[in-house]
């Protein structure tokens, strides 16, 4: 059974939750493709998706999925909220509280966030995105991209190519690759590596074109510029030479082998603009799977027992 009340890291979910989660979206995935995508099972329930940062596709998706579920969505984000007035994190948590929210998705730029509301609200608390530590739903819907595209990511090697030491989406991924079995790699300049790159179950490699052809993921990632203090390389037209996801690199893919990113993408740094938008560049999929992990995620803490396929 799936016994969390809330997803504050990616830790928190054992690998039979992490399964658990990836088949029971596989159903979810299934129904999202029906003419009729929605299910009465959050219906009465209140999720609220507090973002106090910005996001396009987090937000959007929880909003979808919530909605889907036939929970009533509310979201807010900190320019429209108190939080612009001064109002302390711990405040606002009372405040959502006491209207008795059911679910909670927070994104936060400081790291720790969604744990400080989990420990003052009833509600469950999912992290939508904490700083330049975690973003567990991502990690569950690049898990089940990786598993629609490669299989098993068992034995698999996966590179995450970029601003690593500022990333929350390297913060929970790498983690939970490494305890799943396969082998993350950090490809970055020595400035955008973390203090201890093994802390993270991750390998290192300074040279994109070394190990381009061993990789089963070349999983690219935006540069933070948000939380950099200027930026760690000389330029960001170096950085794509070095770096950068393009045609000639394509070319010297493996069979097999796909090209992911969390978005939002800057094409012409991390990834060229033919790059995004061949076949073997899969990011509108993890949009697709990001609706139906997020479904399963709810459906699954508010103790949805029955069998979703039935549905
Ligand atoms: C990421 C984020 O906000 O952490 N985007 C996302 O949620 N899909 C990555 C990023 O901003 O670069």
């Amino acid at each position: 059974m799936f016994a969390r009340h809330n997803l504050l890291t990616i830790d928190d979910l054992t690998n039979a939750e992490i399964e658990q989660t990836l088949s029971t979206a596989q159903s979810f995935k299934e129904i999202n493709e029906r003419e009729i995508k929605k299910l009465p099972t959050l219906r009465g329930l209140t999720v609220i998706n507090a973002f106090f940062e910005p996001s396009t596709r987090t937000r959007t998706s929880f909003e979808i999925a919530g909605k889907r579920l036939g929970a009533d969505v509310i979201n807010f984000s900190s320019s429209g909220s108190a939080t612009a007035k001064g109002e302390s994190l711990a405040d606002t948590a009372a405040t959502l509280d006491a209207m008795a929210c059911d679910i909670v998705v927070v994104r936060h730029r400081y790291s720790g966030a969604p744990a400080l509301l989990a420990g003052r609200m009833r509600g469950h608390i999912i992290n939508g995105g904490d700083g330049m530590h975690q973003h567990p739903t991502q990690t569950l819907l690049d898990l089940f991209t990786m598993q629609e595209h490669i299989g098993t990511v068992k034995g698999k090697t996966i590179g995450i190519v970029g601003d690593i030491a500022h990333s929350r989406v390297a913060g929970s991924l790498a983690p939970a690759l490494k305890r799943l079995g396969a082998t993350p790699v950090f490809i970055a300049p020595p400035t955008y590596l973390p203090a201890v790159p093994e802390e993270l179950g991750a390998e290192v490699a300074y040279a994109l074109d070394d190990i381009l052809a061993d990789l089963d993921v070349v999983y690219l990632l935006r540069i933070q510029g948000e939380r950099a203090d200027g930026r760690a390389v000389p330029s960001l037209r170096e950085y794509a030479t070095h770096f950068g996801m393009n045609r000639l690199r394509m070319e010297r893919l493996g069979a097999g082998a796909i090209v992911m990113h969390p978005g939002p993408m800057n094409r012409g740094v991390e990834i060229s603009a033919d790059v995004a938008d061949d076949a073997r560049c899969v990011v509108l999929d993890q949009v697709t799977a990001g609706v139906a992990v997020r479904m399963a995620l709810m459906y699954l803490m508010v103790g949805g027992g029955t069998d979703v396929a039935a549905t």
